[in-house]
C-alpha cells in the first residue's frame, strides 16, 4: 500500500495535470455538432453596434476638431469611389430615430463609440473641451436610458484627432498614451454616472496593422516591419493605463467595467493530423488576438510572437528584436487589465505553415508569421471580399479564449455579414442564414462553459466600411445614401434578429424555420417602399439636372444619356433576338 502522504502527492500532481491539461486548447477536436435548440441564460444581453466615424457625420459641426480619418478620406485615391465619412448615416442628427429602431428589435444594448475630436478637438484636454460634443453624447445615453436600452461605450474606435497625428506620429508616439488617458478619464468624469461598460479601443490590430504597416487605413503609413509593433505597443500601454485610472479613480463611485475589444479571425489547421500545421494555426491565432490578449491577461506578449519576429530581428542583423519589450514593472502593471473581453469575430481561414526567408528587404507583419492562409471555395462569401460564412469557427475562437485567459467574461461586440452596394435586395436571406448559425455556434460555446454574456449584433445600420467606403453594408437596416435625409429601411435580418431575442435563442426546427419564412415575407413591402422612394429621387434628379442651368455636360451623360441608351440597346436586342428565334 501506498503511504498517505505518496497517496496525497499522487492526487497534487493529477490536479496539477488535469489543471494544466484544461489550460490547454485541443486543436485536433474540431467537432461540428448539428444545429442546437435551446435558449441563451437569463439576462443574456442582446445588442447591436456602430462607430462615430461610421455613422455620425456631421465632420465638422458645432466645433468638431478633425480626425485622421476626416483627412485621410479627403486624399483622392484612399478610398473606394472617393466616398468619405461627411455626412454617412447623419446619426448626430437621427439618434432618437435610430434609438426606435433599437426599441424595435427590442434591443437590451446599443454600442457605440465616441469621437475624440468631437469632444477635444486637438486632441489635448489642456487645449479645450468642445461642450457641444459632450452635449451630444449626453443627450444620446440619456435617451438610450429613457428607452432602457444599455449604452456599451467605446472610446476609440480610429478616429484619432488629426493635430495629434501631426504633431507626434500617432500611435508611433508614447505621449499618445497621457493624451489618450485624459480623454478616458474626462469621458469616465462627464459620462460614468450613467456609462457602466466601457471599451478603451475597438480592434487595435487593425489600428496597429492597416495603418501603420499596410497604410490602408488612416493614418496611412507603411512603415513595414516595425509600425505596427510599435503602435501596438503604445495602444497596450494606453490600455492598461486607462483601466487603472478608473480602477483607482472611478470604480469605487460609478462601479463600472472596463474592457478591451479584439477582433480575431480563427484560424483552423489546415490538417488537424499534422503538428507543422497545428503549431502554423496557433501562431495566426496568437499573432492576431493573442498580441494583445496575452498582454492584458498574462502580462506580456506570447511567447511565440517573442521567439519568431525575436530570431528574424537577430538574423535581419538588428541589435534588438522589432517586437518592443515590457519591463517587469510594465508586465505587473497590465496584467489583469480586462474586466470583460469584447470580441468581434467576423470569419475563419485555412491555416498551414509556410517559412518566409528573413532578409532584410520583404520584412513585415505577415512574414514574420511563416504561415499561408487558405479558404475552402464552398465557404459562402455574400459581400466583403475577405468575408467567409464558417459558423463553426466562432466557437472554436470562444472555447480557445476560454482556455488561454482563464475564462474571461467576453462580450461579443461585432459579429455580421455584409453584402455589396450594388445590391438594394432587403430580403437578406443569407444574412439571416449567417446570423441563425454564427448565434447557434456561440449558444453551443456557452454550454461548452465559455462565459459569453451578450453579443452585438454587427451593425445596426448600413454604413462608411472605411477603405471601402458605402460599397459594402454590414446593417440590419439599409440606408439610402443618395437621399439626402438618408432614410433607412428594415432588412429580413431584422425581423429575424427580433425573434431571437424575443426567444432568447431557438425554439425548435419547425418555429425557427416559420421565423425565417415570415421575415422574408416582410422585407417584399420594404422593397417596394425603397424601390417607389429611389424611382421618385431618380425622377427628382432627371428634373433637377434639366433644371439646373449649371448642369455639367458630363452629369447629364453619365447620370441620363448612358442608362438610357443601355437600356434602349437592351430592348433592341432582346427584340432581335426574339425576331431570329421566331424565324428558326
Ligand atoms: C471591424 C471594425 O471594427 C468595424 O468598424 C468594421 O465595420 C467591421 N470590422 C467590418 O469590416
Amino acid at each position: 500500500m501506498l503511504p498517505c502522504c505518496a497517496v496525497r502527492v499522487c492526487h497534487v500532481l493529477m490536479l496539477v495535470l488535469c489543471l494544466s491539461a484544461a489550460e490547454d486548447f485541443d486543436w485536433t477536436k474540431n467537432n461540428h455538432d448539428s444545429f442546437y435548440y435551446g435558449t441563451f441564460p437569463t439576462g443574456f444581453s442582446w445588442g447591436a453596434g456602430s462607430s462615430a466615424y461610421q455613422t455620425e457625420g456631421a465632420w465638422d459641426k458645432d466645433g468638431k476638431g478633425l480626425s485622421i480619418w476626416d483627412v485621410f478620406s479627403h486624399k483622392k485615391g484612399k478610398i473606394q469611389q472617393n466616398d468619405t465619412g461627411d455626412s454617412s448615416c447623419e446619426g448626430y442628427y437621427k439618434f432618437k430615430d435610430d434609438t426606435s429602431l433599437m426599441k424595435e428589435l427590442k434591443l437590451n444594448h446599443y454600442r457605440f463609440s465616441i469621437s475624440w475630436p468631437r469632444i477635444i478637438p486637438t486632441g489635448v484636454k489642456s487645449d479645450h473641451i468642445n461642450e457641444k460634443g459632450i452635449q451630444y453624447y449626453n443627450e444620446l445615453i440619456d435617451h438610450l436610458l429613457e428607452n432602457k436600452i444599455t449604452p456599451i461605450v467605446t472610446l476609440y474606435h480610429w478616429d484619432l484627432p488629426q493635430v495629434l497625428q501631426e504633431k507626434y506620429g500617432g500611435w508611433q508616439n508614447i505621449s499618445m498614451i497621457n493624451h489618450f488617458n485624459e480623454f478616458a478619464n474626462l469621458c469616465f468624469e462627464r459620462f460614468g454616472n450613467r456609462v457602466k461598460y466601457w471599451i478603451t479601443f475597438n480592434n487595435p490590430w487593425s489600428v496597429a496593422v492597416e495603418g501603420y504597416e499596410t497604410g490602408e487605413h488612416a493614418p496611412g503609413l507603411r512603415l513595414r516591419g516595425t509600425g505596427a509593433y510599435k503602435a501596438a505597443h503604445h495602444i497596450i500601454k494606453a490600455h492598461a493605463k486607462v483601466w487603472h485610472t478608473y480602477d483607482t479613480l472611478w470604480r469605487g463611485k460609478q462601479q463600472g467595467l472596463v474592457g478591451i475589444s479584439l477582433s480575431g479571425d480563427w484560424g483552423e489547421p489546415v490538417d488537424i493530423t499534422n503538428q507543422k500545421d497545428i503549431e502554423a494555426a496557433e501562431r495566426y491565432v496568437q499573432f492576431y488576438l493573442g498580441w494583445f490578449a496575452t498582454p492584458v491577461f498574462h502580462g506580456d506578449y506570447p511567447q511565440v510572437m517573442k521567439d519568431f519576429v525575436g530570431r528574424k530581428s537577430v538574423h535581419q542583423g538588428l541589435g534588438t528584436s522589432r517586437l518592443p519589450m515590457f519591463s517587469p514593472q510594465e508586465k505587473s502593471y497590465m496584467k489583469g487589465t480586462c474586466d470583460f473581453l469584447g470580441i468581434g469575430h467576423f470569419t475563419t481561414r485555412y491555416i498551414t505553415h509556410k517559412s518566409y526567408p528573413s532578409g532584410r528587404s520583404g520584412t513585415s507583419y505577415f512574414t514574420d508569421r511563416d504561415l499561408a492562409e487558405l479558404v475552402d471555395p464552398r465557404w459562402p462569401d455574400p459581400g466583403s471580399e475577405w468575408l467567409y460564412s464558417v459558423p463553426w469557427g466562432f466557437r472554436r475562437l470562444l472555447n480557445f479564449v476560454k482556455t488561454q485567459y482563464g475564462n474571461p467574461m467576453i462580450y461579443v461586440t461585432e459579429n455580421g455579414v455584409s453584402e455589396k452596394m450594388s445590391c438594394t435586395e432587403l430580403c437578406d436571406e443569407w444574412r439571416i442564414q449567417y446570423y441563425k448559425d454564427y448565434i447557434n455556434e456561440m449558444l453551443k460555446a456557452i454550454r461548452d462553459g465559455v462565459n459569453v454574456k451578450g453579443y452585438t449584433a454587427w451593425s445596426l445600420l448600413d454604413k462608411f466600411e472605411w477603405d471601402e467606403g458605402y460599397s459594402e453594408r454590414f446593417g440590419l437596416y439599409y440606408v439610402d445614401f443618395r437621399n439626402k435625409n438618408k432614410p433607412r429601411y428594415p432588412k429580413a435580418s431584422v425581423q429575424f434578429y427580433k425573434r431571437i431575442i424575443s426567444f432568447n435563442g431557438f425554439p425548435n426546427q419547425r418555429e425557427v424555420e416559420n421565423w425565417r419564412r415570415k421575415a422574408v415575407e416582410t422585407c417584399s413591402s420594404s422593397n417596394q417602399l425603397l424601390a417607389a422612394e429611389e424611382q421618385r429621387s431618380t425622377a427628382a434628379n432627371i428634373l433637377r439636372l434639366i433644371h439646373d442651368p449649371l448642369t455639367s455636360h458630363m452629369e447629364m451623360v453619365t447620370e441620363i444619356v448612358v442608362p438610357t441608351v443601355c437600356t434602349l440597346c437592351i430592348l433592341l436586342s432582346a427584340i432581335f433576338l426574339m425576331f431570329l428565334l421566331r424565324r428558326n
